[in-house]
């Protein structure tokens, strides 16, 4: 039985000053998601602060707010069989020092904060993602 889903990526400020976009648009297609909307923006750190919500009372919630906002970033709707799932595999463990082998956050991250992207980490939360980022 088919279950394409849809998940929310972003290619966060490190990544897109490093110019690692289409870099790490290839890795995404080569794995079989397909790039279904896509735009670079910049945000304000109010948006950032309205994204983030969920880590309103974690410690790193002001740094990390003003980072997302620091800079272009990619947004991009993924889509995929079990893509919400399959798209925190392959970006791999959130600091990149524990990812794995052959993920995006293995290759690129710098640090937890500059860990190069964003995915969504249900699909309910997808769905809000995606609605936060493009709106029609
Ligand atoms: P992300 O998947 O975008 O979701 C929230 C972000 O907070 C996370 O990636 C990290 O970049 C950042 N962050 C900073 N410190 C921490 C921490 N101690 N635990 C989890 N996430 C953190």
């Amino acid at each position: 039985m088919s279950n394409v889903e849809q998940t929310l990526s972003i290619i966060k400020p490190d990544a897109v000053e490093r110019k690692l976009e289409n870099e790490i648009k290839e890795i995404f297609k080569s794995k079989g998601f397909k790039i279904i909307k896509d735009k670079k923006i910049q945000i304000e750190k109010a948006e950032a602060e309205k994204f983030y919500k969920v880590h309103e009372t974690k410690p790193f919630y002001n740094d990390l707010c003003t980072y997302l906002s620091s800079g272009p970033i990619v947004v991009m709707i993924l889509e995929k069989e079990n893509a919400v799932v399959g798209n925190r595999e392959l970006m791999g463990a959130t600091n990149p020092k524990d990812a794995k082998d052959g993920t995006i956050r293995k290759k690129y991250g710098i640090s937890i904060d500059k860990n190069s992207v964003h995915g969504s980490d249900s699909i309910d939360n997808a769905k809000i993602e995606i609605g936060f980022f493009f709106k029609d």
